[in-house]
């Protein structure tokens, strides 16, 4: 059996500042429109249409551009399936290059499609490894994995860095540029595809929409890039509910919009809290912040579990020893952190 991912432990009855969620819970129009849903509706295969267009709409782009996932993670694997799986008859080994830290899961759907992983690992700051990146593209490369902004770094990877790997790799292979949190950021690569043809951007609205239950995501990209995926991926993989709630969330931007000012405002209480501690931090373009504690950060994370609040430990990613994640949503919410590290640091100071 190969390594598996290991999901972080299921905790409830916390402030649940680890998984890098919506701690203030989605629009409340999508409860509303989940409530709506009829028992004919439930008995029926879904319709993914109407949520397809709103979606290609939102983005910004044509409906045949747009593939609704059941959560990125779906889109992860499908396309991990599609272009890392060994085909029959070749002795070649597709290789995934995955520049670290990374979001685990590309070492894992690599791993479980039949391909070799290639890791670069980071550079100080976490500033792009472009030379590296290039330099590691080998005629097996089939998806080269980029995140911006970056889980858990929250460093975005500048435009012409993923133009440059578009233009290096192989013509069978795939840019998947994973944007979960773009919108966080502001900015996303999705307006340069058409001059990419070999870039996937996927989506969540796990994350800025506080959907992460519900499963829904989207994959970008054209027609020739898409089909491989979509016929690895199961046909009705996104259900009902996910279709709904997709709609009423994609109709309420103001509430987006409103959580969008408070990621900004924590970040800020964080950098703050973090400059009087002494902590080395990376100003995140995410929704949340990584936050070098150093040798104590196992005291860090119990204390503060004590404290009802949950952190997530990266120490074991390349480059982030002694570091912690933080989620940086609702300003009531990090305070709340931000105190429990203050209390365990520096005992309430
Ligand atoms: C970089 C990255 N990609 C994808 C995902 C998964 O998103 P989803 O909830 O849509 O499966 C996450 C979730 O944490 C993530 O951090």
């Amino acid at each position: 059996m190969k390594e598996q991912y290991e999901k972080p432990p299921e905790l409830y009855d916390g402030l649940r500042l680890h998984q890098n969620e919506n701690t203030g819970g989605c629009s409340p129009y999508v409860i509303q429109a989940l409530a709506g849903l009829t028992r004919q509706n439930l008995a029926y295969y879904p319709p993914y249409a109407e949520a397809t267009q709103a979606c290609a709409r939102h983005l910004g782009v044509p409906f045949d551009r747009v593939m609704l996932v059941n959560g990125l993670d779906e889109g992860i694997m499908s396309a991990s399936i599609a272009y890392l799986r060994p085909q029959a008859g070749s002795s070649v080994v597709p290789e995934a290059l995955v520049p670290e830290p990374a979001f685990e899961i590309f070492r894992f759907d690599t791993g479980v499609a039949g391909g070799r992983l290639v890791q670069v690992m980071p550079k100080p700051d976490f500033l792009f490894p472009l030379d590296e990146v290039l330099a590691a593209i080998t005629p097996a490369t089939r998806v080269v994995f980029l995140t911006s902004p970056n889980n858990p770094t929250g460093v975005s990877v500048p435009f012409e860095a993923i133009r440059a790997v578009a233009a290096a790799v192989p013509p069978q292979a795939i840019v998947f540029v994973d944007e979960a949190y773009a919108d966080f950021a502001g900015r996303s690569f999705i307006p340069q595809l058409p001059a990419f043809p070999n870039v996937i951007v996927g989506r969540t609205f796990s994350k800025a929409y506080g959907l992460a239950a519900i499963r829904i995501g989207a994959l970008v990209g054209t027609p020739a890039v898409l089909d491989p995926i979509r016929y690895a991926t199961p046909v009705y993989s996104v259900n009902i509910a996910a279709v709904v709630a997709l709609l009423a969330a994609l109709a309420d931007q103001g509430y987006v919009d409103d959580y969008l000012r408070q990621v900004e405002a924590s970040k800020a209480l964080l950098y703050a809290a973090c400059d009087r501690m002494k902590l080395k931090y990376w100003p995140s373009d995410a929704n949340f912040v990584l936050v070098r504690v150093g040798s104590r950060i196992e005291e860090v994370i119990r204390g503060a579990n004590e404290r009802g609040v949950y952190l997530r430990n990266r120490s074991t990613e390349p480059g982030c020893e002694g570091c912690l994640r933080i989620a940086t949503g609702i300003v009531e919410h990090t305070k709340r952190g931000i105190a429990a590290i203050e209390e365990v640091l520096c005992g309430g100071a």
